[in-house]
């Protein structure tokens, strides 16, 4: 996929500022700090388009980016950072649901997960989350390159087994670092819109 164009064109924390031109939309979830954020400048081609950092809870609001005027990332932000009071996490809690539960051109959402680690609780409680809703999801098992190679398999076998993913679903092993897996992943999303 050629990248020629890439721009933010919202900040959102409610339904209506949402974008409402009707362009196809692929969303991000997982943890905090794992790498939803680098996923995405990674595919386009961006250093930091979509702001990253080592600390959790960089991005807070429902981040839109406009891709060669054909379709948008949106990049949310995280859950499972323990430093988060319990308001902050009712308010994050609101905002994914809404935005989840009421947008009708999400098309499909790229779950993250930290491939050296086994999935966490509230990995497997977004699987199901997303599932409820009935929308298409990419695993992308990220940090790739942290992991030895000979466990990648195991490592990827791990994931797919206590997320219970469903055999329709694909789970892409991924890395910012080596590029491994991007070729994959607009695969992947291309197979959910029209591109
Ligand atoms: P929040 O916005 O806080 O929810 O985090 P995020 O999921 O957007 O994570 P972000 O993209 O900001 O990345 C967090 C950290 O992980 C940064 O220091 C990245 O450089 C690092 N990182 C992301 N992907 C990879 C990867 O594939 N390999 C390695 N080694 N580091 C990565
Ligand atoms: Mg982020």
């Amino acid at each position: 996929m050629k990248v020629t164009n890439a721009e933010i064109v919202i900040s959102a924390v409610s339904q209506k500022q949402y974008p409402n031109d009707q362009l196809p939309e692929v969303a991000l979830a997982g943890r905090s700090n794992v790498g939803k954020s680098s996923f995405i400048n990674k595919l386009i081609h961006r250093k930091n388009l979509a702001r990253t950092s080592s600390k959790p809870g960089k991005t807070q609001t429902l981040n839109f980016y406009k891709i060669n005027e054909a379709f948008y990332f949106v990049d949310v932000p995280g859950y499972g950072y323990a430093k988060v009071s319990k308001k902050e996490r009712k308010k994050w809690g609101s905002m994914m649901e809404e935005y989840f539960e009421t947008r009708d051109t999400l098309k499909a959402v790229l779950l993250i997960t930290d491939i050296r680690h086994e999935p966490t609780k509230d990995d497997i409680q977004m699987y199901a989350f997303l599932k409820h809703f009935d929308l298409p999801i990419i695993v992308i098992a990220t940090k790739l390159d942290k992991v030895p190679k000979g466990k990648h398999a195991k490592h990827l076998k791990r994931t797919k087994q206590t997320l219970q993913v469903d055999p329709e679903d694909v789970v892409i092993p991924f890395s910012t670092e080596t590029g491994q897996g991007k070729d994959e992943s607009w695969s992947a999303i291309r197979s959910y819109i029209n591109i």
